[in-house]
Order: structure tokens, then sequence, then C-alpha cells
């Protein structure tokens, strides 16, 4: 055990509108982390990684805006906790480098993201790296970089992230054999319980998929999202299991304890799927109202938005610097 406070970092790339499966799977545990106030918490927008995915500019841009909107309208306090942009932080680049020189490159063949694209390329019978940036191939360096330069005990993530948290450690580990210890190895926080989030079509909510509820969509839209769900034909007045309805899931997440219970209760009643569905968007649209509303206005003055994002980019880069200086010396940059 050690002593000091522990650090807890994780960042959101930029990629897509941030939707209900990102909300639960991710951004509400890491605000329950934050708000606890046990730990430093370090929350950032990923917007380079999102780079080796979007080229496209007011989307880059407006997409990285969204992410730090959604934070900020989900309640999260900049006076508690460091909330910046990646690409702020050019010490997090300068470290890159230098761990993707202690990287093998077999390790980054391993790495799923890009494995998964090779191995689909084979398949279409194509060359493995076709569509395949370098910003991608090494995007677990850049990752490693973002979770040692700062020291992290713990990075809450996605299941589909703990490879990469791994990868980290092995870079990490080759550091310190190499140089003498420097960097702590991090671990991960997953939950477990919400780890698989359905989306309308009753697969894993994922923009891969199209098949998601966005978190911040307008009133209306999310009605419509809501009215998508796929649902077994079992009819009305009929009893319907709880424990396999995508609706009653997302409902769980937004409800409280005792509506959950009567919501549960009515399934066994045989409520209908119609009248179902209606009773999540009551529980969505109330619970994301004041959000939506929030999210809305952050969005529409990003001069605030970049005001926060740059103070805690300093506090971030006053935390990052000493670190990066430590590394120089050890690898002998300095005399
Ligand atoms: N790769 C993560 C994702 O796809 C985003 C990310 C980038 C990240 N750097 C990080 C997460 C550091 C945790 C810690 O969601």
């Amino acid at each position: 055990m050690r002593n000091e406070i522990e650090i807890v970092l994780t960042g959101i790339k930029p990629t897509g509108k941030v939707h209900v499966g990102n909300y639960i799977g991710a951004i509400k545990p890491a605000l329950q982390i934050a708000s606890a106030g046990t730990s430093t918490a370090l929350y950032f927008i990923a917007d380079y990684h999102g780079l080796t995915f979007i080229q496209n500019r007011s989307e880059f841009r407006d997409l990285s805006y969204g992410i730090a909107a959604t934070w900020l309208a989900l309640g999260l306090d900049p006076e508690k906790v460091i909330i910046y942009r990646q690409s702020d932080v050019p010490e997090i680049f300068e470290l890159s480098w230098i761990l993707s020189c202690l990287t093998p490159k077999g390790l980054m063949n391993r790495a799923h993201a890009y494995k998964a694209i090779a191995d689909k390329n084979e398949q279409l019978g194509v060359e493995p790296d076709t569509g395949v940036n370098i910003g991608l191939f090494t995007y677990p360096v850049l990752m490693a970089a973002d979770i040692l330069l700062f020291q992290s005990d713990r990075v809450p993530v996605g299941k589909d992230q703990i490879q990469h948290i791994e990868i980290a450690r092995d870079i990490a580990e080759a550091f310190n054999r190499n140089y003498g210890d420097t960097f702590k190895l991090p671990g991960y926080i997953v939950d477990e319980q919400t780890s698989v989030i359905p989306g309308l079509d009753g697969r894993k909510m994922s923009k891969s998929y199209a098949n998601t509820i966005p978190l911040f969509e307008s009133e209306g839209e999310l009605k419509k999202l809501i009215n998508k769900i796929k649902t077994d034909s079992t009819p009305p007045n009929e009893p319907k299991d709880p424990a396999t309805s995508t609706i009653f899931l997302l409902y769980s997440e937004f409800a409280s304890q005792e509506q959950i219970e009567q919501f549960r209760a009515k399934f066994r009643e045989g409520i209908s799927w119609g009248e179902a569905k209606q009773e999540l968007f009551h529980v969505m649209n109330t619970y994301l109202e004041g959000p939506r509303k929030r999210y809305n206005e952050l969005m529409a003055a990003p001069e605030q938005i970049d005001r926060i994002l740059s103070e805690g980019a300093k506090k971030a880069r006053a935390m990052a610097a000493p670190m990066l200086e430590k590394v120089k010396s050890r690898i002998g940059r300095y005399r």
C-alpha cells in the first residue's frame, strides 16, 4: 500500500456522439469515483487518438467539444477533477516517442484494434495493412504515455480496453527494467455488471453496429429511438421476462430502486411493449433533461469549454513536466 492519494485517470476518444452505452459503461462509473473524492481524478479528451479515425476538420472539432461538454453537463466539477484535452499537453507526445523506442513492434501487431482490421483485410483478400495508418498501429503506445506520465494507479475502462492497459504495463516494465524503477504499473477498473449495454437491436450498443441511443438527442428523437428498440413477439397481457429485455435493462440504469421494482412487477403482470417503451422514455427523459439543457448551452458557447480545458491543461502539465524530466534524465538526455 502506498500512503499517497491514488491517481485515477481515464480518456474518451472523440470518434462518435456519446451514447447511452458509453455513459453507463464508462462515464457514470468514472463520475462516481470522482465524486467519492478519495482520489486525484484526471479525465481527458483523447483527441489525438480520435485523429487516427476522424480526419474531417469540423467533425473532429465538434466531437472533441462534445466529449468535454458531456462530462461537464453530467456534473463533473472542474474544481475537483482535472479535465483537459490531450493535445494541450505536449509532454504526452514526447513521452510517447520515448516509449515507442522501447516497444517491440510485435506487441503492436498483437494489439486487438489493429489485429481486427488486419484479420478482416485478410478475409477480404486484400493487403493486411489496407486502411491502417501508423497512428492507429501505435495507438497503444500513446495510450501508455497518457497513463504512465501521470503515474496512474487505476484506469476505469470498458472491457475492450483491458488489453491496452496490459500493454501499458508491459511498456512500463520494459522501461523500468532497462533504466531502473521509474513508472508505476497501472491497474484497471472495469464495471463487470454493466459492461454490456444492449443497443436498439439487442446486440452490444456500439457505434460500429449503428444501434446506439445518443445521450443528448432531442426529446422527440429520444422517443423515436426508444420506439425502435427490438422486442420479442410476446403479446400484450402476457408476462414478460425483465432479465432478457433491453427496455428493462436500460430502465434500471436511469430509475430509482423503487421504480425498478414496480417496473419488474408490471413485466410480470404483462405490460405491453408499447407501454413499457413509454415508461422507459419517461424515466430517461426526466433524468437527461437537465444535463441535455446544460450540454446544449455549453456547445453553443465553446469559449466556456476552452476556458475550462485550458485551466485543466495547466494543472495536468504541472504534474506531467517533472515526470517527463525524470524520464529524460533516466534515458541519458542530460549530462
Ligand atoms: N483507447 C480509449 C478508448 O478507446 C481511450 C483512451 C485513450 C484512454 N487514452 C486513454 C482510456 C488512457 C484510458 C486511459 O476508449
